[in-house]
């Protein structure tokens, strides 16, 4: 992976994005990565409603910013507002369902309601788009699954 890699993270919720609440999903996207990868790493952050327009236009732009990887978090669930895997469908050229299927899977060792959760994963350009679900504390156990995959196929697309 080269030396230097930008990192995208988008925070889909209506409440977090009004101020009702504080984004904790984001800053834990950032602090898992910080943590893991060796690289030096760049950040674009952004909270926003869960709006389909909003969503894919927020991922295009980080994508032509140069991002290698996005992780959105939140609106992966099954509620009418929840539209974060159809906007990532619609920017992606290529879908990666292997990293919905196993984040799912593995995160079923920790909530039930895992299988609530469609999140999935593409990449448009060259950058590689994974959904998180929006609880705090699903982003490490989502992403404990499937880190050793991502560096790869930063890799592979870039
Ligand atoms: N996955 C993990 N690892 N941990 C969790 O706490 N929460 C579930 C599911 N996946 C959860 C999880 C719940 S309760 C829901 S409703 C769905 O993710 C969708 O969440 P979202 O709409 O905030 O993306």
């Amino acid at each position: 992976m080269a030396d230097l890699i930008r990192i995208g993270i988008i925070t889909s919720s209506d409440r977090a994005s009004e101020g009702v609440y504080d984004d904790r999903s984001g800053p834990a996207i950032k602090e898992y990565f910080s943590e893991r990868l060796q690289n030096s790493l760049e950040w674009k952050y952004k909270v926003i409603p869960d709006e389909y327009e909003m969503l894919t236009k927020t991922m295009i732009d980080m994508c032509d910013e140069g991002c290698s990887l996005i992780c959105t978090t939140g609106g992966t669930g099954p509620a009418k507002r929840d539209i974060t895997p159809e906007a990532t469908e619609y920017v992606c050229e290529k879908m990666l369902p292997g990293f919905g299927e196993v984040m799912r899977k593995e995160s079923l060792q920790y909530v039930p309601t895992a299988i609530l959760s469609r999140q999935t994963a593409g990449i448009r350009d060259n950058t590689l788009i994974i959904n998180l679900p929006g609880k705090p504390k699903a982003i490490a156990e989502c992403l404990d699954a499937v880190i050793d995959a991502i560096p790869y196929c930063i890799d592979l697309v870039g």
